[in-house]
């Protein structure tokens, strides 16, 4: 299982030396949490900081937009070095249109879904998407309660198809990471608990 460490927890001040802390820490992906204060009722930073944050790692970059324009902004964060881009099915844009952005620019696409969303709104996407990221909080904040319902949509989308890589992001910790595992996670997104510790490398290691 991939742990992609969320800087959301991080200390603001200091994200170049966060970021290759968690590097340094094991880290295999760094998730960049982007909030347009519209989508989500929070704000966080733009692809000028996923620019000035891009020297401090070679790791993957795993930029999660939590914005209702996707399609607006899609081509700044991958100017800026975004690896991988999720983007939410419950956006206002096409997704068709910004699955298309990402593969053109040749980076890794996933959709991002919501905990009351219903797993079928990502199916029809499913034959092109590089990943799926399935919310185990409501988005917006770091340090919730996991939801643990939310593991069918992982079981579900196993079911319907087993290679495609999924994502899930918030309220990972050691307790919860394991059902995780079990329901067939791939990549595990993890703010607080990792940021949060006194040793990164710990915390990482811990949820491996
Ligand atoms: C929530 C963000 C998460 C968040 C996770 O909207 O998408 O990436 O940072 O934080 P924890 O691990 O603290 O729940
Ligand atoms: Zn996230």
């Amino acid at each position: 299982m991939l742990i992609a460490p969320s800087i959301l927890a991080a200390d603001f001040a200091a994200l170049g030396a966060e970021v290759e802390a968690v590097d340094r820490a094991g880290a295999d992906w760094i998730h960049l949490d982007v909030m347009d204060g519209h989508f989500v009722p929070n704000l966080t930073f733009g692809p000028d900081t996923v620019r000035a944050l891009r020297p401090h790692s070679k790791k993957p970059f795993d930029v999660h937009l939590m914005i209702s324009h996707p399609l607006s902004y899609v081509g700044a964060f991958l100017d800026a070095g975004a690896d991988c881009v999720s983007f939410h099915i419950e956006a206002d844009d096409d997704a068709q249109e910004v699955i298309d952005r990402i593969h053109q620019a040749g980076r890794r696409a996933g959709l991002a879904i919501k905990p009351a969303t219903p797993v079928e709104a990502v199916v029809p996407y499913l034959g092109q998407l590089d990943f799926v990221l399935v919310m185990t909080v409501e988005p917006g904040f770091g340090g919730q309660a996991f939801r643990a319902e939310q593991l069918e949509k992982v079981r579900a989308l196993k079911a319907l198809s087993p290679a495609l890589p999924i994502e899930i992001d918030g309220g990972v910790n050691e307790q919860t990471a394991p059902a995780a595992k079990a329901a067939g996670v791939d990549i595990c997104v993890a703010g607080s608990s990792v940021f949060r510790a006194a040793d990164y490398a710990q915390a990482i290691a811990v949820l491996k």
